[in-house]
């Protein structure tokens, strides 16, 4: 027997702190299961292992915001989600969370290993801090602007905009997430990974695909981004980063005199793809470390902002754990966007996996082919209904519905659902029977090499070919006159649908399924495809006629997805503004001067884009005020305007000149200004309270 290859396949372990939306399964979850799928099909020894990611920041955030408990945040979306997988067929071997005691337990042995070898360093270091919190700010907790993109939310781990990995030192401007205020630095101590010191081999393990002089994978197999980011992180001169955190949600660093201090996420998350692996083991009578030593293989698929997680920092601490394999790919991918832009959990601008499979629970694998024909591999991607109803309508429907019915309704109609023999072979017919058995190579291929978009567009290629054999051939023409050509047409269209529901069966599972219930036939070896003689001579096919395959997505269904964004987006405006804040004394507030002022000249502030230098008439006197609004109306806009006035704001001099007061403005949720104007005809003077 040939011997098998073991494959680990692991997912991005998503954050159980909202629910996936089509990004992320366009962009990680749905590609790595077409590709398993297909590893099962070739009956290699495949585990595919994924797990609620229920520490860091990203959970107690939430919590916060939802003003409820991490724990209460993470059992509620980790049934969510594990649902939705589910529910989609995205078919996990084991589907864990990182709360769970096996969990804690190998993350925090793992790093006992570690720091017992002197992997780590420990450092007492100044990091930020939150006086009104009382709380160390690290990774989410803090914000500020990005040094390399200038980006102004990056975040104390890294840029969501321009990927990169970054320390809270390193954000220009730090911002408490907790208090919204500027954190002062305080002391404290935390084990550091020197990645400094792994540069070399890291180098020669990346671009080479070598590890102590042994060639461990293709390099040339690895995608373009994942070794450009790689190598400029590198190239740029890797830090020493922070394995634990001061924080009492996570695995708590298990070493004396560490209280109050848990592992970092990053640490403790891909750890997770080894206790989910130990877990499902043992409930397989199966050795976890046959999965993740010797020549297995390990194969990380995640979104781009993972990238230097699973490609340099993982494979640094697995290294230094010694006796563990290195991944063998990372196949990252790009963001997909919505209708034109980002998607957002806290915009609410997203498609959720659940809601849509709990409204078209007939539509599962329609979304897979769209979702896998736009997967951003190469560059980021853009969802739209209208090309989902598109790709369905005029590919699914019209070329693989399409070449499936014909080829099962003519069987039914001249051969009593029974498969006819092949007789004398023309050349079009060798040429066609030549093609097919040059698709599963063809898209074996690209599978192999991450290829998955292409190799599903591949896929459908053959129920292309199919349906030109019977466009040109015309059976149905050749029925009066010639039967005998009549057997061997429908023979091979009907060999080629066998084959259809082999390779089509990663990317579309339950059509190919639904199309061997209609021929009767029931194969899932992925080496069977490619030959000519699945279907024997008088097999029966199902004897009910084909139900529908693809149904067509009709206008006004494409029509109510949108209405339904838009109005998500509409909802979703009143609470992007900030809670409200502390309670203050009527005192307090009667102390401030606000009266109905009237702008009666304005200009431009020299060098300073933003200001406006206004005379205002406040009925008592007029005064000059320098107001932030010159990007938002010009001077000509604002004079003879009734506006509201903070009249007794102590004096500030603002770029040279001197403010007496603060004109009023209200801000909606895209950042536009509007005055705070009294009623037409309103005096200039009346107090506002
Ligand atoms: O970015 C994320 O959503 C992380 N939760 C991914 C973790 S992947 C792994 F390392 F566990
Ligand atoms: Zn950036």
């Amino acid at each position: 027997m040939m011997e098998e290859n073991k494959y680990t396949v692991t997912a991005a372990l998503p954050y159980a702190n909202g629910p996936l939306h089509l990004g992320h399964i366009a962009g990680v979850y749905l590609p790595a299961d077409i590709f398993v799928r297909f590893l099962r099909m070739k009956k290699e020894d495949v585990v595919f292992v994924c797990a609620s990611d229920e520490h860091g920041a990203a959970i107690t955030l939430r919590a916060k915001k939802e003003k409820t408990t991490p724990q209460e945040i993470v059992d509620k979306y980790h049934e969510i989600n594990k649902k939705a997988f589910e529910d989609f067929g995205i078919e996990f071997d084991i589907y864990s969370r990182t709360s769970n005691e096996i969990h804690h337990q190998t993350a925090s042995d793992y790093f006992k290993v570690l720091n017992e070898k002197g992997s780590f360093i420990k450092k007492t270091t100044e990091q930020y801090y939150d006086e009104e919190f009382k709380q160390f700010l690290a990774d989410r907790y803090i914000t500020g602007e990005c040094p390399n993109c200038h980006n102004e939310n990056a975040y104390g781990d890294q840029c969501e905009k321009c990927g990169s990995a970054l320390s809270p030192e390193d954000l220009i401007n730090p911002i408490s997430t907790l208090s919204g205020k500027t954190p002062i630095l305080k002391e404290t101590s935390h084990w550091f990974l020197p990645m400094d010191q792994h540069e070399d081999w890291l180098r020669t393990w990346i671009t080479e695909g070598k590890l102590d002089g042994v060639q461990q994978h293709d390099p040339k197999l690895w995608r373009n981004q994942v070794n450009g980011q790689c190598m400029s992180w590198i190239d740029g001169g890797l830090h020493p980063r922070a394995m634990t955190r001061d924080l009492d949600w996570g695995v708590k660093v298990p070493v004396e005199g560490a209280d109050g201090k848990v592992l970092y996420v990053w640490l403790d998350a891909p750890i997770g793809y080894i206790s989910a692996t130990k877990e499902w083991a043992a409930t397989q009578n199966k050795k976890w470390e046959d999965y993740w030593t010797g020549d297995a293989k390990l194969v990380h698929f995640i979104g781009k902002d993972n990238i230097v997680f699973h490609a340099i920092i993982f494979p640094i601490l697995l290294k230094e754990h010694g006796g563990l394999i290195l991944p063998d790919n990372v196949p990252a991918y790009e963001f997909l966007n919505l209708e034109g832009d980002k998607f957002s959990t806290s915009r609410n601008w997203a498609v959720w996996l659940h809601e849509y499979l709990h409204e078209n629970p007939d539509k599962i694998d329609e979304l897979k082919y769209v979702l896998t024909a736009i997967a951003p591999e190469s560059k980021d991607a853009e969802f739209t209904w209208k090309e989902y109803q598109a790709r369905i309508n005029n590919e699914l429907a019209d070329v693989l519905g399409n070449f499936v019915n014909r080829a099962i309704v003519l069987t039914h109609k001249y051969f009593e659902a029974k498969v006819p023999s092949r007789n004398e072979l023309l050349a079009i017919d060798l040429e066609v029977i030549n093609q097919l058995k040059s698709f599963p190579e063809k898209i074996e291929d690209l599978l192999r090499r991450y290829k998955i978009r292409e190799a599903q567009s591949e896929a459908l290629n053959l129920a292309r070919l199919g349906n030109k054999y019977l466009a040109e051939t015309e059976p149905w023409k050749l029925a009066k006159t010639d039967m005998n050509r009549v057997e061997t047409i429908l023979n091979i269209a009907l060999q080629i649908t066998a084959n259809l529901t082999l390779i089509l069966a990663p990317f579309l599972p339950q059509k190919a399924k639904k199309i061997a219930s209609f021929l009767n036939y029931n194969e899932s070896d992925w080496n069977q495809a490619g030959s000519i003689d699945l279907l024997p001579d008088n097999h029966a096919l199902d004897k009910n006629k084909p139900s529908i395959l693809i149904s067509k997505i009709e206008d006004e269904f494409v029509a109510k997805q949108i209405e339904k964004l838009e109005a998500s987006k509409m909802e979703n405006q009143t609470t992007t503004f900030p809670p409200q804040k502390e309670l203050t004394q009527f005192d307090d507030f009667m102390k401030m001067d606000i009266r109905v002022g009237e702008i009666l000249t304005a200009e431009k502030v020299k060098k300073a884009d933003k200001l406006l230098k206004l005379t205002v008439d406040t009925g008592v006197d007029k005064r000059t005020v320098v107001s932030g609004i010159a990007e938002h109306y010009s001077p000509e806009d604002v004079i003879g305007k009734k506006v509201s006035i903070l009249m007794n704001l102590a004096p500030r001099k603002i770029r040279g000149v001197e403010s007496q007061g603060m004109i009023l403005m209200a801000e909606n949720s895209e950042g536009k200004l509007s005055f705070v104007s009294p009623e037409e005809g309103f005096e200039t003077g009346a107090e506002i309270r």
